[in-house]
């Protein structure tokens, strides 16, 4: 089913803030992401407004993701995933930079716009700079009918529904699939395999459920909330697929609960941020099992020699995570290409816990808006 916007989607329900009722609405929301795009035939995924034959697409070499803020995350998430199964280089740019650089971009570079509104100003001049020199220009992009949908070459939905809530968290996991799917789409017109084409759709499918299953640690993470929800600064830490959602959390924190929060790929930490972990400085390591997990621990091994507090995301059954962490929110164990869909609940839910506490207002926050339509 296609979400168009209607009275029931904008209603709030059994929730008392849009934050929460779209975070709580991702189960279904990543679904209305992959529904009717997933080919079990050609093991691929489909798209209708891509707008470019398979020549054309196969010949692209590289790929620029240009977005802001939220978007801009899931670029980077995206990144990882398109480079690791189409094998095509990916660059992410801030749309406001972009607007005003002139990188040398081959006629061979396909440019994707992600954002949710469709009207952020300066992604939707970087993609007019793009489309200018000629590049196919393609939206990714949540609001049917929206300037940047409008006037790209082609482009995928989200088919999200209405994102109300300032901070993005719908559209962030929307975003991850639907690039997801992209990686699987390039990919399977290059090197993918049947068998692993055949995986990722198998895997896909099941994420409704692990997201479902994700939000069960709401009453966990109100708990740590208020344990923490008076410290003034927070760093958040997590390697490769989990680098992007350590940056989202702390975008999150900031944007609601207006506390300082630095997102730091973990093994940085000791070119700098490590100067700031004292015992008032909670660290929210985002830990699940991965190629570079034991690197992980050791990075929050350090923080916890300097008794930094340790907040940890982990994958179910995680002991070793238990014993160094001083709190751990465990989250199902998925593939690693798709853990930032399931680590970036809890950060969402853990930023509006302590917004609550503080006393902010969530949906509203302080000089924020949910499209930045001027430059
Ligand atoms: C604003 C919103 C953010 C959003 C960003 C990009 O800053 O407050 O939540 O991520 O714009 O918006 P877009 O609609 O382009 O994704």
């Amino acid at each position: 089913r296609v979400l168009e916007q209607t009275a029931s989607d904008t209603e709030l329900g059994q929730f008392e803030h849009y934050m929460l009722k779209e975070i709580f609405e991702q189960p279904t929301s990543i679904e209305n992401a992959f529904r009717g795009r997933l080919d079990d035939d050609e093991a691929t995924a489909r798209f209708g407004g891509l707008n470019l034959d398979p020549q054309e697409l196969r010949r692209i070499d590289r790929i620029v993701l240009t977005a802001c803020g939220t978007s801009w995350h899931a670029g980077l998430v995206g990144e990882y995933i398109i480079e690791e199964f189409a094998r095509i280089p990916v660059e992410v740019e801030y749309a406001s930079e972009l607007r005003y650089r002139n990188p040398p971009m081959s006629e061979r570079t396909m440019v994707f716009a992600i954002t949710q509104s469709g009207e952020t100003a300066d992604t939707l001049a970087a993609m007019r700079e793009c489309k200018r020199k000629g590049h196919p220009t393609l939206a990714i992009c949540n609001v049917v009918g929206s300037s940047i949908a409008r006037e790209a070459d082609g482009g995928i939905y989200l088919h999200a529904g209405p994102e109300v809530g300032v901070a993005s968290t719908k559209a962030f996991t929307s975003q991850v699939t639907v690039l997801t799917l992209l990686a699987l789409f390039m990919g399977r017109i290059r090197h993918l395999s049947y068998p692993a084409g055949q995986r990722m759709i198998a895997n896909l499918r099941k994420m409704p459920d692990k997201i479902r299953q994700t939000l069960e640690c709401h009453n966990r993470v109100k708990e740590i909330a208020r344990k923490y929800y008076t410290a003034e600064n927070f760093l958040y830490l997590g390697r490769l697929h989990n680098f992007p959602v350590a940056l989202e959390g702390a975008l999150k924190l900031k944007e609601i609960s207006y506390i300082h929060a630095e997102g730091y790929p973990a093994a940085e930490m000791k070119h700098g941020p490590i100067a700031l972990v004292d015992e008032q400085t909670p660290s929210v390591f985002v830990v699940p099992r991965c190629q570079i997990y034991p690197k992980v621990i050791s990075n929050m091994e350090e923080v916890r020699a300097r008794r930094g507090p340790i907040i940890a995301i982990a994958c179910e059954g995680d002991d070793k995570v238990a014993e160094l962490a001083d709190d751990v929110i465990y989250v199902p164990d998925v593939d690693e290409y798709l853990q930032p869909m399931v680590t970036s609940v809890p950060l969402q839910l853990l930023a509006y816990e302590i917004a609550l506490l503080r006393g902010c207002n969530v949906d509203r926050p302080r000089n924020l808006a949910k499209s930045v339509t001027v430059e």
